[in-house]
């Protein structure tokens, strides 16, 4: 009997442990995120002249994966990707999955100011062409984590044109392993041309 409740107990314990690792304290993953400052920004908003994206306010579960991905070289380990080559070593200054949930955690929690817009295209005709995407992004681009969608609103329209282009060429979603970006690989081939990806993008950064 003793030994049951024993081992009852030690499970409940394990089960708490697992349950603060899950959830992720983003207090701690602020000293992690001393390393991701200098391109990031203290807020997460991004730099375009380092070419790294806003993180402020992403879904902790999508920004978890990805650096889980990066990590694993999933992504970023295409030498043709030159970009995620310079994520995929800061990537590896997160030890251990526990280091991830924390710092997504914190990243979650910052907010950023809407970026500017630096491209332009036809919104109405982004408009039509983004019909397909809100099945997954959702129609004003909040994302959607049963369909492992991210969230898009507030993303720099520079960055969404450059992953659009790498889904295309295959520096993402190739990875036999990138489940989720096999799914949106096939997504990206439906915009024929440069055009057709600043028009979508550029009704993309109308969601607020
Ligand atoms: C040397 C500059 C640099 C540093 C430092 C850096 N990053 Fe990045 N990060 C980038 C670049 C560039 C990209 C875009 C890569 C691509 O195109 O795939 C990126 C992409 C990302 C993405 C993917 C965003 C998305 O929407 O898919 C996440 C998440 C991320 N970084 C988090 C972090 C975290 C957390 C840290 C700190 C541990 C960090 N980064 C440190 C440059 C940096
Ligand atoms: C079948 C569902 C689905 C559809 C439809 C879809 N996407 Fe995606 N999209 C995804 C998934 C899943 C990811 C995340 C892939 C990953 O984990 O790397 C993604 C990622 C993206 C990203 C990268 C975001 C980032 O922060 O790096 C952009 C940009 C994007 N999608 C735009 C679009 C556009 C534009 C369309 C319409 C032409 C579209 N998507 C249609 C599922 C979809």
């Amino acid at each position: 009997m003793l030994k049951k409740i024993t081992l009852l107990l030690m499970g409940l314990g394990l089960g708490i442990v697992h349950f603060a690792w899950a959830a992720g304290d983003p207090e701690k993953g602020k000293t992690f995120y001393a390393v991701c400052v200098a391109c990031h920004g203290q807020d997460g908003a991004g730099n375009k002249a380092l070419n790294a994206p806003r993180i402020a306010g992403q879904e902790i579960w999508y920004i978890e994966r990805q650096l889980k991905n990066y990590k694993s070289g999933i992504r970023g380990a295409n030498n043709k990707d030159i970009y995620g080559m310079q994520m995929r070593p800061m990537s590896m200054t997160l030890p251990n999955d526990e280091a991830i949930a924390n710092v997504s955690a914190y990243v979650n929690s910052l907010k950023a100011k809407p970026p500017v817009a630096t491209i332009q295209g036809d919104v109405g005709a982004g408009k039509a062409a983004y019909m397909i995407c809100q099945t997954c992004h959702g129609a004003k681009g909040e994302g959607n984590k049963a369909l492992n969608a991210p969230k898009l609103i507030g993303q720099q329209d520079w960055y969404m044109v450059r992953q659009l282009k790498g889904f295309k060429d295959g520096l993402r979603g190739t990875h036999p392993k990138d489940v989720y970006g096999m799914q949106m690989r096939p997504m990206s081939m439906t915009l024929t041309d440069d055009k057709a990806i600043n028009n979508v993008v550029s009704y993309i950064v109308t969601f607020k």
